[in-house]
């Protein structure tokens, strides 16, 4: 077998939540632990693939042979992405903020004692993996992650269709928690879905690796 099936292959990766500020000791900020993209990319990496990994705040250490970028921001996250163009494959596994505060206050928000209702106005942040796919730079394989509670398939098929990535990385989040060591995945594609059985982070992240080396030397050969 081949060790290294991802040899010459350059992969771009995010991972973790992000972090919205909202002032300077307050931010807007998600579950995700980040587990499952730093498992991609020390697999990826493992694969033989040269792997750049965009991280959102998260304590984790830089798995070996891995190029990391630490970013807090959605909108930061962004423009890292774009400045990792081109790459083979892109797997986009950050739980991105959907929302930052409309504002950043440069001090302290007071709050004013009355128990009216905060004035924190919410603005959309961009979707990255949706604008990668209409970029003239889009990856020849682009790969999202969809993180549900319910009606996880059919959720991921929509997902597939309004984001126009080639695959949707689907997982239950009320049956495997965010933090959590283990997930059961269904990789939604355009010809089918692929599910497999609940098992650890890595090993998810190791049989995505050779499905996804499966996918590239397929297309070359075609
Ligand atoms: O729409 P939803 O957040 O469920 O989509 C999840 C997928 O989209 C993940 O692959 C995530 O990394 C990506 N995403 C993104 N930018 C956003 C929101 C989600 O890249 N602003």
């Amino acid at each position: 077998a081949n060790h290294r099936p991802l040899y010459g292959r350059r992969i771009l990766i995010t991972a973790g939540p992000t972090h919205e500020p909202i002032d300077p000791v307050r931010y807007i900020a998600n579950r995700s632990s980040g587990k499952q993209g730093f498992a991609i990319a020390a697999a990826a990496a493992e694969a033989g693939a040269e792997v750049l990994l965009i991280a959102g705040p998260v304590p984790l250490p830089t798995p070996p042979g891995v190029i990391r970028v630490d970013v807090e921001t959605a909108r930061e996250m962004a423009a890292e992405v774009e400045a990792g163009l081109p790459v083979d494959a892109a797997i986009m596994v950050a739980a991105v903020a959907d929302w930052r505060a409309a504002d950043t206050a440069p001090q302290k928000i007071k709050k004013d004692g009355s128990g009216a209702v905060a004035p924190l106005a919410l603005a959309e942040n961009p979707d990255i993996l949706a604008g990668l796919a209409k970029s003239p730079r889009r990856p020849p394989l682009l790969i999202g992650f969809a993180a549900e509670t319910n009606d996880v398939l059919a959720h991921a098929e929509a997902k597939l269709a309004r984001k126009g990535c080639d695959w949707i990385v689907a997982n239950d989040v009320s049956a495997d928690p965010m933090g959590g060591e283990t997930n059961r995945v269904h990789i939604v594609g355009k010809d089918g879905v692929d599910s497999w059985d609940r098992l650890p982070k890595e090993v998810v992240a190791r049989k995505l690796m050779e499905k996804i080396a499966d996918e590239l030397d397929a297309r070359i050969s075609a």
